[in-house]
């Protein structure tokens, strides 16, 4: 296999997120976000506390890491905006003022990345609300829509048309279910009502900003990053385990993906999803509607589904990988056949014509060794994952591009520091980054060796 198979205008690329690497969480004026508050009350990662306040200190070390990327040799990069970097609201969150500061950083990047020839990809929201925004209800209020619509016309109005590609939102699915839904992510709400509601929102504000970005620069390309995990019925003939399965998919990955192509919510035979219903106002159903120019998966794992009528909602639950199989250091089954089967999934919709792996990775227990970090199993990964996406490719799926997550070890959300998904190694005390063996692989990859 080589990079040029993959046709060469194909994308290569790093992708990273705000809160994960950033750092400077208070500096130039940055108010806090849902992820500041969360991570100082619970412990995450045990004793250790982790804290997303310093993380790889990106904010200040930009240029090197902007250098580490061009020596790497990619073409594109992937990152988020800090909306509460860019913005700032007064104390009850209902009017704010642009933070000239904020907003320059993010157009030092973009401008730095341009003339390194790095294309920017930029995810708008990439789970870290403004705290304030969380005190109005934040996702659960139907205020959201318009507050993140005022953000995100702020955001492009100042970095077009530097940055010409956008993704919305990162997994809406998980930032409701994890953050709303049961309580694992900031902020931490719980219950089936928070989770309904905020789906829809998401969709909604997610569908109606893409289409202002379109209206004001209709140059730009806009596209979504969904998680899609490949979900299987645990017994491949069980009806159980296959109805069980069908409604973890509906919610899990078509909830995000049906409603924008004018195909409403998946909620045939799922009750708790028809309850969404209730939170639809006038024109929602055309409002939601939206044509990407491009649908990004992330993608890492596969899910097995066992019935279990006890178990809330779905009515089945998630085993964990088969004994004797590889796992990495988050747990997650390396099953490479996934990616196959989730682009031909995505790619059977008619209105998906093209596709980006936004993410894919994996988290490993690394160790530097005299100034490197040979990590071959992650490179494994990697080959092994890629070769999934090529043999999709081949049989007719528009896949367009691939971002490597990540491109650093970072602030991995409520496991703290501990799982390493970079490919550059840091040391978080010197804040040293070491470019992994996997990272000089990419690069000779990439380069066509
Ligand atoms: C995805 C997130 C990303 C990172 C990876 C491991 O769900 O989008 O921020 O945490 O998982």
């Amino acid at each position: 296999m080589k990079a040029t198979d993959f046709g060469k205008d194909f994308l290569w690329g790093f992708a990273t997120s705000a809160a994960q690497i950033e750092g400077a969480w208070d500096q130039d004026g940055r108010q806090p976000s849902i992820w500041d508050t969360f991570a100082r009350k619970k412990k995450l990662n045990g004793k250790h506390r982790d804290h997303p306040s310093i993380a790889c200190d990106h904010v200040n070390r930009y240029q090197d890491d902007v250098r580490i990327m061009h020596d790497l040799g990619v073409n594109s990069y992937r990152y988020s905006i800090s909306w509460s970097r860019v913005l700032e609201y007064d104390s009850r969150g209902f009017s704010f003022k642009i933070n000239q500061s904020g907003m320059d950083f993010y157009r030092k990047l973009s401008d730095e990345l341009q003339k390194k020839g790095i294309r920017p990809f930029v995810t708008l929201y990439h789970w870290d609300l403004p705290q304030i925004l969380q005190e109005r209800g934040g996702w659960t209020n139907r205020d959201i829509i318009p507050l993140f619509r005022e953000y995100v016309s702020a955001v492009t109005d100042h970095l077009s048309p530097t940055v010409k590609d956008w993704m919305v939102l990162n997994e809406p699915i998980m930032f409701t279910l994890l953050g709303y839904g049961i309580g694992m992510h900031a902020p931490g709400k719980k219950g089936v009502k928070n989770l309904l509601k905020s789906m829809h929102h998401a969709n909604l504000a997610q569908a109606m900003a893409a289409a202002d970005i379109k209206k004001k620069s209709p140059q730009s390309r806009i596209g979504t990053s969904n998680a899609i995990i490949d979900i299987q019925p645990f017994r491949e003939d069980h009806k159980g385990d296959i109805l069980s399965a069908d409604r973890y998919r509906a919610l899990f990955s078509r909830a995000f993906v049906e409603p924008y192509l004018g195909m409403g919510y998946p909620t045939e035979k799922f009750p708790m999803l028809q309850k969404i219903e209730k939170y639809f106002r006038e024109g929602d159903d055309w409002n939601i509607q939206f044509h990407f120019d491009f649908w990004g998966v992330n993608h890492y794992s596969r899910n097995r589904i066992k019935t279990n009528r006890w178990f809330p909602y779905v009515k089945g639950r998630i085993l964990t990988p088969p004994s004797g199989t590889e796992t990495t250091q988050m747990g997650w089954e390396v099953y490479p056949e996934g990616l196959y089967n989730i682009l031909k999934w995505m790619s059977s919709y008619r209105g998906v014509k093209n596709i980006m792996i936004t993410e894919n990775g994996a988290a490993m227990e690394d160790v530097p060794e005299e100034g490197r970090v040979h990590d071959p199993r992650r490179i494994e990964y990697y080959k092994a994952y890629l070769s999934s996406a090529l043999k999709a490719k081949k049989e007719g799926v528009p896949l367009t591009g691939y971002f490597s997550w990540s491109f650093l070890d970072n602030f991995e959300w409520a496991e703290g520091y501990r799982p390493r998904f970079g490919m550059v190694h840091v040391d978080y005390p010197s804040g040293e980054r070491i470019p992994k063996d996997s990272a000089l692989w990419y690069r000779d990859f990439i380069a066509g060796k």
